[in-house]
């Protein structure tokens, strides 16, 4: 992990809301894995004062793409930066998604902008041979994500979205559901990130199915690096006991089982 001053290669907006940025960073983009995110601040002031956390969406050659919503301050300052500046960014942070390798389908859900640690999620999966189906939930048409990329890498992609605009109406929980309900022997480990209760509902029915399941966690993040102890969570201990971890250090990525929620 480095704290590093790195360059802005890009900054574009890619959907209402929804920004894609591009840093030069040789170092990050050979030592991040998917699932890791980065600490990153996006005003130069002291407002806002924290450091934000955001994904790895995908590292290409020498550089690091970051896929964001515009939700508060720190987004709105980061997606006023321009090609040529500089940002500080520290990272490698947290621990990733376990790749698995299985002639059986992996199976991705992504619900909103929770899209975004999931497109270098697939392309791992693909670089290991694993068949990958991903279930894309949007609010609406505009909000759909991620589409092109999953479909490049030979992904089977199904899309969902909230008002019907594109695809089934529904949830990515709703998809999810459909999915496993005509084929779950043949699904590996579904992996997923989005909102909290999409995330319950997916642990939910993989512990039903008894099919491995990897989530992406996400906290307010103070420090990130496991020292403010700002981000606990619940785990199982054993059958009766629990302790807390910390997303930004243990996590963000947790066996959907272990966690208490
Ligand atoms: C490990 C990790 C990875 C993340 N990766 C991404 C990513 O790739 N792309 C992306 O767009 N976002 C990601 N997030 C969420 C992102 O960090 C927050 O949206 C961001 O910190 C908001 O900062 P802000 O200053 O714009 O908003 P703030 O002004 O801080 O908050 C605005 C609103 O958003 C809520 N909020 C802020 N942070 C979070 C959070 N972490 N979870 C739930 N609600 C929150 C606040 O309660 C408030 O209502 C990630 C979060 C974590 C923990
Ligand atoms: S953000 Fe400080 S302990 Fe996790």
């Amino acid at each position: 992990m480095k704290q590093l001053e790195v360059e802005i290669v890009q900054n574009e907006w890619v959907a209402p809301n929804f920004y894609k940025m591009r840093i030069e960073s040789a170092y990050l983009a050979a030592n991040i894995r998917p699932g890791q995110f980065l600490e990153v601040k996006g005003s130069s002031c002291l407002d806002p004062f924290l450091r934000r956390p955001l994904s790895c969406h995908r590292a290409v050659k020498n550089c690091v793409d970051m896929l964001y919503e515009v939700v508060g301050k720190g987004m709105e300052a980061l997606s006023l930066k321009k090609k040529g500046e500089y940002l500080n960014v520290v990272g490698p942070l947290g621990h990733g998604f376990s790749i698995i390798s299985s002639p059986k389908t992996a199976l991705i859900a992504a619900g909103g902008i929770g899209v975004a640690p999931l497109v270098a999620l697939a392309e791992a999966l693909r670089k290991k041979k694993n068949k990958v189906c991903v279930i894309i939930g949007a609010r609406t048409k505009s909000h759909v994500l991620c589409e092109k990329e999953f479909k490049s890498l030979r992904c089977e992609v199904n899309i969902v979205t909230e008002d019907g605009s594109r695809g089934h109406k529904g949830l990515a929980t709703d998809a999810l559901m459909s999915a496993l309900s005509t084929g779950s022997r043949n699904i590996s480990t579904i992996y997923a990130c989005g909102p909290t209760g999409m995330l319950k509902t997916v642990t939910q029915l993989a512990k039903a199915r008894e099919i491995p399941c990897q989530i992406s966690l996400e906290e307010r993040m103070a420090c990130g690096v496991g020292v403010c102890l700002g981000c606990p969570i619940r785990v199982r201990k054993t059958l009766t006991e629990f302790e807390y971890k910390m997303v930004c250090k243990d996590g963000p990525i947790f066996r959907a089982e272990d966690i208490a929620w």
